[in-house]
């Protein structure tokens, strides 16, 4: 299974965002607990950060047929960018949207997701937990495409 990941704008200063809301890991940090996911669950990952909406727009529209997986923290965006969730619903790749912090239980307009209507799910709340969890709930479902179908017979006749 290839899932690619997006990371929105300021994932970048993790570590040096307020911890009491973001925790000390740093996105390298995330990346590794990422890859070592995808190596225990045979998937591979292709990993980007963008402070840029067009840019994450552009890279969703390309990941059409390359990739069987989106799993994206839009960040920031997540409560502003119709052009994201607009992206991901063209695309028509299973999303899993990802948060570090709870957003329910922070600022009010942090509540909304504009994302969400279009993801297969959500995981807020967990730390760099919520990445994993995502990352294990995303490959589970694509587990019961046809895609993964195959695969899993292919594995079988080795
Ligand atoms: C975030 C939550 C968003 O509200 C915020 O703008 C972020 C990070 C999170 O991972 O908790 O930048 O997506």
């Amino acid at each position: 299974m290839k899932i690619l990941v997006i990371h929105g704008p300021n994932l970048q200063l993790l570590g040096s965002r307020p911890p009491s809301i973001y925790g000390t890991a740093k996105l390298a940090a995330i990346d590794r607990l990422l890859a070592k996911t995808a190596v225990l669950r045979r998937a591979a990952l292709t990993i980007v950060q963008s402070n840029h909406e067009g840019e994450i727009v552009e890279r969703i529209g390309a990941a059409k047929g390359r990739y069987d997986g989106l799993l994206i923290n839009p960040a920031a965006y997540t409560h502003t960018s119709v052009a994201i969730r607009d992206a991901i619903e063209a695309a028509g790749i299973p999303a899993v949207e990802v948060h570090l912090s709870n957003i329910y239980a922070r600022e009010a307009f942090r509540h909304q997701s504009l994302i969400a209507p279009v993801c297969r799910g959500q995981v807020s709340g967990f730390g760099p937990e919520s990445y994993r969890l995502g990352l294990e709930a995303l490959l589970a479902t694509l587990a019961g495409s046809p895609r993964g179908e195959r695969a899993k017979r292919e594995r079988a006749a080795r």
